[in-house]
């Protein structure tokens, strides 16, 4: 089944998911699993809350009925910066990968972002040495633009992020 759009009836199965990739992968999100484990379950639905133009939207695949990748958009809404939309919440359980899984959500999500009036670009980070993730956003002809120090800190160090970006149509030459 291809990814569909998830609803707030999905919240506590998403809720569940993401908490496990927080705990599992503390160096690859921001959101750490106590904080989030935190919010309620309503702050969890919002971010699945329904409309035509949502300001985040996250899409999931389905395995035997279960819940098994994940991955969000986020919109700006700000004039000066609403061509951009950033990828977040990326996740395929372990037992779930190398499968397609995560290939189909991110395809989903750009097809998604491409309907999106006036988005020109989406961008996401991912962190320094995470080939797996890194390699399936280049293969999905996102480019790598900074290399951010000190990004986030996890444990007693700091990791970087990589920033990516991929242009949703044809864009005019532009130098940085
Ligand atoms: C990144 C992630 C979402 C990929 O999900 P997935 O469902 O396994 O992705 P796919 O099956 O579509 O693609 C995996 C591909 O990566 C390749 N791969 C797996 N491990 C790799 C590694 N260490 N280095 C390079 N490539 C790797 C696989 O061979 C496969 O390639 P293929 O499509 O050519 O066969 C998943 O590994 C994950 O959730 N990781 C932990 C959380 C995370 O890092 N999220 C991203 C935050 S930015």
């Amino acid at each position: 089944m291809p990814p569909t759009r998830l609803t707030p009836q999905h919240a506590p199965e998403y809720r569940a998911l993401m908490l496990e990739a927080y705990a599992q992968h503390p160096d690859a999100f921001t959101s750490s699993a106590a904080e989030r484990a935190q919010l309620p379950v309503a702050w969890w639905e919002d971010r699945l809350a329904a409309g035509e133009m949502p300001q985040e939207i996250v899409f999931g695949c389905f395995t035997d009925g279960v819940l098994s990748g994940v991955a969000g958009l986020a919109f700006e809404t700000r004039e000066k910066v609403k061509h951009k939309a950033t990828l977040f919440g990326m996740y395929v359980p372990t037992r779930h990968r190398n499968l397609g899984l995560g290939s189909k959500l991110l395809a989903t999500a750009l097809t998604y972002a491409r309907t999106r009036p006036g988005v020109l670009l989406v961008q996401l980070t991912v962190t320094d040495g995470n080939t797996a993730a890194q390699s399936l956003y280049e293969r999905h002809g996102f480019l790598p633009f900074g290399l951010e120090p000190f990004a986030v800190a996890v444990g007693s160090g700091y990791v970087s992020k990589s920033h990516l970006w991929c242009a949703l149509e044809s864009l005019p030459e532009y130098s940085f």
